[in-house]
């Protein structure tokens, strides 16, 4: 299977875990879409659920679908979360926010009573880091943040637009992406940031994955945590 063909296995999967009457968070990127448009599809064939985008681009996906969905100011028990990722160890630890939705992806999954994550082969590692840890900080703060980075051992790059401008998140704010190396204790590190003042959120996403739904060459493999 191409890559694409993974994502879509995975995202095809991961949609029959959807029920009746659920409250499920749709995450963000290319797999992620993938799923949505599946969810879109079962809406229109008569589902009923309410979705929960954890992004802009997808409450857009969403509504063109005709997927209901509503904020966090009406919902505050998700049933279900799907979302992709850029890294899955086998702990089922991740590194996410490729796309820069990471900080309301983590704030859904945190919601949620599960989350699935759907990913292509290539996505699954042995450990953590090869993929630079997205860093969500706050604006104002991100030329002092930047040797704070340094010091924990990384080199950040703020992540540019195509026009070579900041990117801008959702929520108004700067990423650094950081490059880490190998992530020998993923845990520490993601304390660390947390308790750092100026970032709002990074991308390691520990504890929340239940089940993780890889696409590869031979079919789907499904990883319960
Ligand atoms: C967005 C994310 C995405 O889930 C992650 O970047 C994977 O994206 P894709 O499915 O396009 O490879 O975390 O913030």
């Amino acid at each position: 299977m191409t890559e694409d063909e993974q994502k879509q296995a995975a995202a095809a999967k991961a949609v029959t875990y959807i029920k009746d009457g659920m409250v499920v968070g749709l995450g963000t990127g290319s797999t992620a879409a993938k799923m949505v448009d599946l969810v879109g599809e079962k809406v229109a064939a008569g589902l009923k659920i309410t979705g929960i985008p954890t992004s802009e681009a997808t409450a857009t996906q969403a509504r063109n679908l005709g997927i209901p969905i509503v904020g966090l100011d009406k919902v505050s028990i998700i049933d279900l979360t799907i979302d992709g990722t850029d890294e899955v160890d086998p702990q089922g630890r991740l590194i996410k926010g490729g796309g820069g939705a990471h900080l309301r992806e983590k704030i859904v999954a945190s919601l949620s009573d599960k989350m699935i994550v759907i990913a292509e082969t290539k996505k699954k590692v042995d450990q953590l880091g090869a993929f630079k840890l997205p860093v969500e900080v706050v604006q104002f703060v991100a030329p002092a943040l930047k040797p704070r980075l340094e010091a924990l051992g990384c080199t950040p790059e703020l992540r540019l637009t195509k026009d070579g401008t900041p990117f801008v998140t959702d929520e108004g704010n700067y990423i650094y992406d950081c490059d880490f190396g190998k992530i020998d204790d993923a845990e520490s590190l993601a304390l660390t940031l947390s308790t750092m003042p100026g970032v709002v959120e990074h991308g390691l996403f520990i504890g929340f994955a239940d089940t993780v739904i890889i696409g590869t060459d031979n079919g789907i493999e499904v990883i319960e945590i």
